[in-house]
């Protein structure tokens, strides 16, 4: 969703700021806009691309000024047009603000503000902000930095600000509640943005803000308080990110350098986690939580999108191997319809980002209720881990492309492994099974290599065959109906084709009606407890002419008879499969949306990370 850079020191701001968006894009947007000031304050705005921008920027150039700040906007009040971009100014032109969030009352704001003699130039909530901060500034005759704290203190809701006043051209004001702000310490120089992706060529020396705190930058000193004005000491924080992993390293998107990615980053999730010499399976983060994990009544576990399907998946593994009963909720449903929680529960937050509004909330009321609350997320520093009692990451590194790849097969291999943590400490395994599980997961990243070089050339050779279909259906049972799920979710997200997922079973009792020789199935049909029950169901698509396209186990005959394409995937454990089979149908989105022309990396109207509910 929308994204902030800021920047002062010594440096162009201009240069650093486009370049700052252009890193930002991966999030979902719709307008981009820029401020710099330099005597006065200047901005530019513009209904799509970061380019876009530029374009209209160029004829301006150059652009003397050594502090500016710029956002990339995912419509929430207002639709997407040049008016409702930001930056907003003030009636003076003396302030200008980006923002990312939802200021929840800004109808009762803007009230104040329009019986008081403001007007409005665009629909956004974030207009309300910066009319509100010139008041006070007026009205008060306060600095720049307090007239922001105290309009904040009016404010409810989530915000992550940056703010510019003309009359103190030497100071970049920034501040978070529920809204990520990360501060990047240059040489005589600051770097602000709404996630490290565009500070790390820069340098790797961050502080993270705090919700409901101000920081005051100026080019040679920062200094971080409370909005109720109670100072913090700020601690540095060192990033663990290279700039090649958020570049495209030669790929033409960073969707299938993702997706070919996942040996490594399966590897990098185990990583010292599961160990053939003592046979344990280590998650050093859940060590002194574990005695309350082993209490527990039951797991409830909470995410959205793909993250949620992780989830679903994570309910098979634990129930299965560990016997502890799992519920799995959307977060956005479990926050509002007040469940039945106790101290005796333990909620799982799945997080690719980190930042996802709904999730967040879900933690806030397991919190409120004395759950014990873990994350299982990918991106450090985030708010989730920051908020939750204890957690697992993933180390899947940035993920870049919108439609989630890689981080979920990282999620599933973590899961797996705190799934077999907990039955090893429960005594729900056999030794032999135990075993059995550990050694597939050590064959896992090579397997997932194997899986990638033979079935990539497949997809892509099938792709054409499928790319102007309207609609899809995706079956699966046991631990391949998540998978199912996630193969549809693919599908629809980057290349528009409707796709449904479908527990296998539950065809006949609806989706079999719109099987006709024109719909496409994908059945995940590798070799399980259910194969033999899968089996009947192809045969059910084929007596209704469907067009069968079968993900199947390496050697398997009888099912090649049967389906109109098979793609063969190595032979692992049952509970291991969805890691390997996902791989296929990840590709065949991939190469459908790239021959439609669809915008791989940036699907229409979706956003990396959903940071309004
Ligand atoms: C958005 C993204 C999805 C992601 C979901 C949950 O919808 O486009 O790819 O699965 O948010 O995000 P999270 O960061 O919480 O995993």
């Amino acid at each position: 969703m929308c994204g902030i850079i800021g920047y002062i020191g010594h440096q162009q701001a201009y240069p650093i700021l486009i370049n700052g968006l252009k890193r930002l894009e991966y999030r979902g947007y719709d307008s981009a806009g820029i401020a710099l000031l330099n005597g006065e304050i200047k901005v530019f705005k513009k209904q799509g691309r970061v380019r876009d921008l530029e374009a209209f920027v160029a004829p301006s150039l150059p652009l003397e000024a050594s502090i500016g700040i710029g956002h990339t906007r995912w419509a929430t009040h207002g639709e997407p047009n040049d008016v409702n971009a930001h930056p907003h100014m003030s009636h003076t032109l003396n302030f200008a603000i980006i923002h990312n969030g939802i200021i929840e009352n800004y109808d009762a704001l803007k009230e104040g503000l329009v019986e008081r003699g403001y007007s409005f130039a665009s629909e956004t909530d974030t207009e309300v902000l910066v009319h509100l901060i010139e008041e006070i500034y007026r009205v008060s005759d306060v600095s720049a930095e307090d007239a922001v704290r105290l309009a904040l203190q009016k404010v409810q809701g989530a915000f992550g600000i940056l703010v510019l006043c003309k009359s103190e051209p030497n100071v970049l004001i920034a501040a978070r509640r529920s809204s990520p702000i990360v501060i990047g310490l240059g040489d005589g120089e600051f770097f602000v943005a709404s996630d490290a992706t565009p500070i790390i060529q820069y340098t790797k020396n961050v502080i993270y803000l705090d919700d409901n705190e101000v920081a005051v930058l100026r080019a040679d000193d920062l200094s971080i308080k409370s909005i109720r004005n109670i100072p913090r000491i700020p601690q540095v924080q060192t990033l663990d990110l290279e700039l090649e992993a958020i570049e495209k390293g030669g790929y033409p998107h960073f969707m299938v350098k993702e997706i070919f990615e996942q040996p490594k980053t399966i590897r990098d999730c185990m990583r010292g986690r599961v160990s053939r010499a003592d046979g344990e399976v280590h998650l050093g983060g859940l060590v002194d939580v574990m005695p309350r994990i082993l209490k527990a009544r039951r797991i409830i576990i909470v995410g959205c999108g793909t993250s949620w399907h992780a989830g679903l998946l994570a309910e098979y593994l634990i129930e299965d191997l560990a016997r502890v009963p799992v519920e799995v909720e959307y977060a956005s449903e479990f926050r509002y319809r007040d469940p039945v929680l106790t101290a005796d529960d333990v909620v799982i937050a799945i997080s690719q980002s980190g930042e996802t509004a709904d999730t967040l909330a879900a933690i806030q009321l397991a919190k409120s209720a004395g759950a014990l609350v873990l994350g299982i997320c990918n991106v450090v520093g985030a708010s989730i881990p920051r908020l939750t009692d204890a957690g697992v990451y993933i180390h899947a590194g940035p993920e870049i492309g919108v439609a989630s790849t890689k981080a979920f097969t990282s999620q599933v291999t973590a899961l797996t492994m705190f799934a077999l943590m907990l039955a090893r400490a429960r005594r729900t395994l056999s030794d032999e099974r135990y075993n059995a599980c550990l050694q597939a997961l050590q064959l896992l990243p090579e397997q997932v290599r194997l899986t990638l070089d033979n079935t990539a050339p497949k997809m892509q050779q099938i792709a054409p065959r499928f790319a102007d279909a309207t609609n899809f259906l995706y079956l699966g049972r046991g631990y391949n109906f998540p998978v199912a799920l996630e193969g549809a979710l693919k599908l629809k997200e980057i290349s528009y084709i409707h796709a449904e997922g479908y527990p296998a079973a539950e065809m006949k009792h609806g989706p079999i009606a719109l099987i006709d020789e024109n719909m496409p199935v994908v059945f995940i049909a590798a070799k399980d407890r259910f194969y033999e029950k899968i089996l009947s169901n192809i045969l059910e698509v084929k007596a209704r002419k469907g067009v069968v396209i079968a993900i199947v186990t390496e050697g398997d005959t009888r099912i090649a008879e049967l389906a109109d394409y098979v793609i063969a995937i190595p032979e692992t454990d049952e509970v291991l499969i969805p890691i390997l089979s996902v791989i296929p149908l990840q590709l065949l989105s991939y190469y459908i949306a790239v021959l439609r022309g669809c915008d791989v990396d940036q699907p229409r109207n979706l956003a990396k990370s959903v940071t309004v509910e």
